[in-house]
C-alpha cells in the first residue's frame, strides 16, 4: 500500500521513526510529511534513510502539488497527532502540507494522539476527536504510561505495532460492509457463591480480534464477551456478560438478522446447580449440572443463508476431533486449535488453527498473530458469503434491546 506518515511535533515523534521502519518492512511505501514542529523533535534524515520516498515538508518546495500526495495514499496515517493537528484537521484547516494532504486525501485516516494528560482530557481535544470519528477517522487511542517531563498519566502514543496494525486495517478489504457480525469471547464464569466461580484458561483475545477485524472491513459487529479486555473498534458494540447462561440471552437476542455468528466464547461445561446468595464457610459440596449448548441453540434458530462458525480447542488428536465436531454441531466453520502446542491458544497473543469447512476442505493457518488468524478466518466467511449464501447487504435491524455500546 502506499502509506504517507504524516509526523506533527511532538515528543513522541521519535517513535515515528519506528512505525516508518516497520511499515516498509511490512511492505509498505512509506512517505513521510514532517510538520515545522516535527523537524524540533527528530531528523529529516532519519526518515530519509529509512523511508521508501522523500521526505515532503513544505507546501513551496519542489513541484508537488498540494493534492497529489493525499489523492495518491491508499492510508493516511499521523504519528504523533498533536492537540494543535487534531484541531487545525478538525477544522478543516490546510495551512502546511500535512493538513493539506488530510483535506485532499479520500484514502482511510489513522490518527494517533500524542499530548500531556491534561490537554487529552481538555473538552476542545476531546470535541476535535469526536469531529474527527463522526468523519470515520480511525483513531489509535493514547496509553497510560510516563510522558515527557517524567509525569505518568494518559497521553502516550501507541506503541508502533498497534500503529502498523491499524494502517492495516484501515487499508485493508471492506469486503463485509453491509453485513452484520455476531461474535462471542472469553470463558464464561459460573458462580458458586457471590466471590467464588468455575471458569477456565480462555483470555477471550481470539474472539476480540474476529470482532476487531470483522469491524474493520466494514461489518456491523455485536461482541458478546465475558473476557475483561477492551475493544480497540469505537464501531464494535459490546455486551458484557458473565455465565454461559447470560451469554445464551444475549447470543439468541443478537443473531437474529446476522450475517454471521462466530462462537469463539469457551463456555464453561458445567455449573454449579443452585449458586448460593451468601459467601459459602467452609469447604462446600458442589452438584454441577450442564450448561446450555448455545452453538447448538444458534444452529437451530439459525436464519437462511446465515453462516456459523464454532471453535474447538483440543488437546488430543485436534483434526480428528475437529471433524467429527464440524458434523454434530452443524456449523459452516469449525476453527480447530491444538491448545497443547507452544505459542497456540490460552493467554497468547498469538494462535495456530486449522480451519475444516463442512463443505470439504481444510485451511492451515500456521502459528500467526491472533489477528492474522481472525484475517484468514474472515477471508473463508467471505468466500461462504459470496459464494454459497448469495444475501444481498442487509443492514442492522432497529431492535438492539437489551445491548450497550462501549
Ligand atoms: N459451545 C457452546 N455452548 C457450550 C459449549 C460449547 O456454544 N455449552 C461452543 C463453543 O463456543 C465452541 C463449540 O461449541 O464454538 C465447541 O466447543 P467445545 O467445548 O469444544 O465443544 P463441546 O461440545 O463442549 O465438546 P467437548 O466434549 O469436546 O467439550
Amino acid at each position: 500500500m502506499r502509506v504517507v506518515l504524516g509526523v506533527s511535533g511532538g515528543i513522541a515523534a521519535y517513535k515515528a521513526i519506528e512505525v516508518c521502519r516497520r511499515l516498509v518492512d511490512a511492505g509498505h511505501h512509506v512517505t513521510p510529511v514532517l510538520t515545522d514542529a516535527a523537524v524540533h523533535f527528530v531528523g529529516e534524515t532519519t526518515f530519509a534513510a529509512l523511508a521508501s520516498a522523500p521526505v515532503q515538508r513544505s507546501l513551496w518546495e519542489g513541484t508537488i502539488p498540494h493534492t497529489r500526495l493525499g489523492k495518491t495514499a491508499d492510508v493516511v496515517v499521523v504519528a504523533p497527532a498533536t492537540a494543535d493537528l487534531l484541531a487545525r484537521y478538525a477544522a478543516g484547516m490546510a495551512d502546511d502540507l500535512l493538513t493539506a494532504t488530510l483535506l485532499a486525501t479520500r484514502a482511510p485516516v489513522v490518527v494517533c494522539p500524542a499530548m500531556h494528560t491534561e490537554m487529552w482530557e481538555h473538552p476542545a481535544v476531546q470535541d476535535n476527536l469526536a469531529r474527527l470519528v463522526a468523519r470515520g477517522v480511525v483513531v489509535v487511542p493514547p496509553e497510560t504510561g510516563r510522558l515527557a517531563g517524567g509525569d505518568v498519566g494518559a497521553g502516550r502514543m501507541a506503541e508502533p505495532a498497534a500503529i502498523v496494525a491499524a494502517v492495516a486495517a484501515a487499508g485493508g478489504p471492506r469486503d463485509l460492509e453491509g453485513r452484520r457480525v455476531v461474535v462471542s469471547a472469553g470463558g464464561t464464569r459460573e458462580r458458586i457463591d457471590p466471590v467464588r466461580v468455575i471458569t477456565n484458561r480462555s483470555s477471550g483475545k481470539q474472539g476480540h480480534a474476529v470482532a476487531e477485524a470483522a469491524a474493520a472491513r466494514g461489518a456491523s459487529v455485536t461482541l458478546v464477551t465475558a473476557a475483561p479486555l477492551s475493544v480497540d473498534a469505537p464501531a464494535v458494540e459490546v455486551v458484557r456478560v458473565e455465565s454461559a447462561a447470560d451469554m445464551e440471552a444475549a447470543m439468541v437476542a443478537a443473531a437474529p438478522g446476522a450475517d454471521v455468528v462466530v462462537m469463539a466464547a469457551a463456555v464453561a461445561d458445567f455449573r454449579p446447580k443452585a449458586s448460593a446468595e451468601v459467601k459459602v464457610h467452609g469447604v462446600p459440596e458442589l452438584v454441577l449440572e450442564q450448561t446450555p449448548d448455545i452453538l447448538a441453540e444458534l444452529v437451530r434458530r439459525r436464519d437462511p443463508g446465515q453462516v456459523i462458525v464454532g471453535f474447538a480447542a483440543e488437546t488430543d488428536d485436534p483434526l480428528e476431533r475437529g471433524a467429527g465436531k464440524l458434523e454434530r454441531k452443524g456449523v459452516d466453520l469449525l476453527v480447530v486449535n491444538d491448545v497443547s502446542a507452544p505459542g497456540v491458544g490460552f493467554d497468547h497473543d498469538t494462535n495456530a488453527v486449522t480451519i475444516l469447512s463442512a463443505g470439504g476442505g481444510a485451511v492451515e493457518v500456521p502459528l500467526r498473530t491472533k489477528r492474522e488468524v481472525a484475517e484468514a478466518l474472515l477471508d473463508r466467511v467471505v468466500g461462504l458469503l459470496t459464494t454459497t449464501h448469495r444475501d444481498p447487504p442487509r443492514t442492522a435491524p432497529a431492535d438492539q434491546t437489551g445491548r450497550t455500546a462501549t
